[in-house]
């Protein structure tokens, strides 16, 4: 999608379905996984998937949430299906739990999104020792697309989507600083663990690509958008900002997740100034998330650290 073509239709969208009637095809028989999906860009994602046919699972960490989430889209959603399963991203003993069961239950799966994240909260380790936004964000979405990679690769035209942000330009890996071995900054460790995935994105493509696994990695991030994920965020700076609503922040992901136009190693966000709003179009990455060297690193480490070996 060109920038410019989609700047000139951008008032002409003020929801979720003015947006979707034009530009989401009908996904019947596709199998849809969306970590994160009871709130924010997942739970728009997945109504907007579910409503264009697809059969969406929602994964996330509270029953309840999952249960309303999928109830409220039950009761909009005229085609399609919704199922729920519970995944702690924050433990590898969860995530495995979770993918055998996925892969018990699904054969295939046509696009994994890995959504479900973290921002700014106070110091603490994930159930594996790592500094929690770079657990939950980067390690356990690198276990769980190793752990159902199978299940991708028989899946013509499969897609993993990786949800990055604005906040990887100008962030570094820091390797020596994944364990809060330094103080704690939370927000540099927040934009290094959005960093981490869209070095993921980008590395999980090419090395698909090499060995001709027919899947396709897209990263996108969705602007400035008021979810729950400012939770932890000082509410006099929140008051200054300006954010879309979690519906048009969802709309990176979903072209990200069934575009026909998108290629390996896209990138998509909101078009306007800064990529804060707008709607989709490729967004600006930064050089930082091209070192394929740090990226060969990463990789090493994700396998490492979560015991998983991409196939
Ligand atoms: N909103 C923005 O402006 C913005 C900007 C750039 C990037 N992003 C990215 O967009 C993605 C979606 O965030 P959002 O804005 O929609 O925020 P959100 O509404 O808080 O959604 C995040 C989801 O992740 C789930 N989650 C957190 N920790 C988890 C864990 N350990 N295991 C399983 N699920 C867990 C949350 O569940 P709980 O409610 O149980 O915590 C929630 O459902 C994130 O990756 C975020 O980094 C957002």
């Amino acid at each position: 999608m060109k920038r410019r073509e989609q700047q000139s239709q951008a008032n002409l969208y003020d929801s979720l379905e003015a947006w979707t009637s034009g530009n989401l095809k009908n996904q019947e028989s596709k199998t849809v996984l969306i970590t994160g999906a009871y709130s924010g860009i997942g739970y728009f994602t997945a109504l907007a998937l579910v409503k264009a046919g697809a059969h969406v699972l929602i994964a996330g960490r509270n029953s309840e949430k999952l249960d309303k989430a999928a109830s409220d889209i039950r009761g909009v959603a005229t085609m399609g299906s919704v199922e729920t399963m519970l995944v702690d991203l924050a433990s590898l003993e969860s995530i495995r739990n979770f993918a055998d069961a996925f892969l018990e239950r699904h054969a295939s799966l046509d696009v994994l999104i890995n959504n479900a994240g973290i921002m700014m909260p106070p110091e603490s380790l994930t159930e594996d020792g790592f500094e929690s936004q770079f657990g939950v964000n980067f390690v356990g979405p690198f276990a769980l697309t190793g752990l159902l990679y199978s299940a991708l690769t028989r899946t013509p035209g499969s897609r993993v989507v990786t949800l990055s942000s604005i906040a990887h330009r100008g962030a570094h890996i820091d390797f020596d600083n994944l364990k809060l071995e330094k103080p704690y900054d939370p927000r540099r460790e927040y934009y290094q663990s959005k960093l981490a995935n869209i070095i993921f994105a980008l590395e999980l493509g090419r090395r698909a690509e090499t060995k001709g696994d027919g899947i396709l990695s897209v990263a996108c991030h969705p602007g400035f958008t008021k979810t729950n994920l400012q939770r932890h965020v000082d509410p006099a700076i929140l008051e200054k900002m300006v954010f879309m609503e979690a519906w048009q922040g969802s709309l990176p992901t979903i072209i990200a997740a069934t575009g026909e136009d998108v290629k390996q190693g896209d990138y998509y966000g909101p078009d306007g100034p800064k990529e804060m709003g707008g709607f989709p179009a490729l967004g600006v990455i930064d050089n930082a998330a091209l070192n394929i060297d740090v990226a060969a690193k990463l990789w090493e480490l994700g396998q490492e650290a979560t015991g998983v070996v991409f196939p």
